[in-house]
């Protein structure tokens, strides 16, 4: 890390915390490739971490206090500096943004064990927030880790995986699902993690474009209502799971195969709920079709492209997750010369991933901020992404 940065920040969390903080860890963002909204429905997700980071600074305290620190401007002035106590972990509103990491030391403490005394965290966090790239999952898994090996929790990946996924289902009451966290905390440089959603299993599948990139584009829409459209796209594939169940021995939508699209159309006799389970059994099979043909021997990059447009589509047409922004940014990216680009994430604005030959990054960047900011009247922000490991001490 940048010497300057650390004596800075040093510097900031003395005058903060009136002391010095002792260790250093970071998490990534993390971005989906393909499978998205899967992991609710237990199928496949193909997600990796990206090279844009949460940074902990922190020191123990010998008192029962939580002083929590964040840097982000949209904490507002009242909330940038936060303190609970172990005592009393109640979810609290005016606790805003700290309600995470406070609420992860409350499911630890419910579920593995206590604490005994608190600790002060400086949050200095490189990953917009409410864009799609999941900097509350990097913030919960973060704070997981360290707390994990400065407390000697003795929590595995999984336990990781569960009790961040835990504070948000039941501290925070969002109904995610488990891909943000569990990329998170095992994500791999250069590969991407092909999460079987039902049976946790997974493997590393190494994701190297060759001559191609893989780029991050920002709308800079930011998520409005994103909370009650995924609880209602949640819902609304129960619904239909429900009443599929009549018909086929099945658990999850993802169990389906396309060749029953006609006879599920009869039996859901709702557009709304056909179209949603259409794109749900339609996501899987290009899951299963991309990673195929990443790991042939030369992998072509048109048949992996071509899959993720038709992801795109899917998402627009058929799950109709992504909105005006997130297609505008995808229609114009290829325009500029990507050879593929889809939403990522919950949707309803926030990030498009895009894939784009190296020596044409040049060109091709102020061709799409250009054409982004004429047609919508915004500034879109791109990130030339490495793909990255696990959240660690540093
Ligand atoms: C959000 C959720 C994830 C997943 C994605 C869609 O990021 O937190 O669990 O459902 O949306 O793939």
């Amino acid at each position: 890390m940048d010497q300057q940065l650390i004596l800075k920040t040093q510097e900031e969390f003395k005058k903060i915390f009136n002391t010095n903080y002792e260790y250093i860890y970071r998490a990534p963002a993390r971005t989906n490739i393909i499978g998205e909204h899967l992991d609710y429905n237990n199928g496949l997700v193909f997600p990796c971490a990206i090279s844009l980071y949460v940074y902990a600074y922190i020191s123990f305290r010998s008192d029962k206090k939580i002083c929590l620190y964040t840097t982000s401007e949209k904490a507002g002035s009242t909330s940038k500096y936060i303190e609970a106590d172990l005592d009393n972990l109640a979810y609290t509103e005016a606790h805003a943004w700290a309600n995470y990491p406070i609420g992860l030391v409350a499911i630890l403490e419910k579920y593995h064990g206590k604490l005994g005394y608190g600790f002060n965290v400086y949050y200095d966090s490189k990953i917009p927030v409410g864009c799609g790239l999941s900097s509350s999952a990097a913030i919960l898994v973060l704070t997981a880790t360290f707390l994990n090996e400065i407390y000697h929790l003795s929590l595995t990946p999984l336990d990781i995986i569960k009790y961040t996924m835990l504070t948000e289902r039941e501290y925070i009451k969002v109904n995610s699902g488990i891909m943000d966290e569990a990329i998170i905390t095992l994500a791999r440089e250069n590969t991407c993690l092909l999460l079987d959603c039902n049976t946790l299993k997974y493997d590393y599948i190494p994701f190297d474009l060759g001559e191609y990139q893989l780029l991050v584009l920002n709308t800079n829409k930011h998520r409005l209502l994103q909370e009650s459209k995924y609880n209602e796209r949640v819902s609304e594939c129960t619904k239909a799971l429900d009443i599929l169940k009549e018909h086929y021995q099945i658990n999850s939508l993802t169990e389906l195969s396309v060749k029953e699209l006609a006879n599920i159309k009869t039996f859901l006799n709702d557009d709304v709920l056909y179209r949603r389970v259409k794109y749900v059994i339609s996501e899987q099979t290009r899951v299963l079709d991309f990673t195929k043909e990443l790991q042939k021997v030369q992998p072509d990059i048109n048949v992996l492209a071509n899959i993720l447009n038709a992801g795109h589509l899917g998402l627009k047409e058929d799950y109709e997750v992504s909105g005006y922004h997130l297609d505008l940014i995808c229609s114009l990216s290829n325009a500029a010369g990507a050879i593929a680009s889809r939403m990522t994430g919950a949707g309803f604005g926030g990030c498009a991933i895009s894939i784009v030959k190296k020596d044409l990054i040049e060109e091709y960047m102020p061709k799409l901020k250009e054409a982004y900011l004429k047609a919508s009247g915004l500034e879109c922000d791109i990130y030339i992404v490495d793909i990255v490991g696990c959240a660690k001490r540093i």
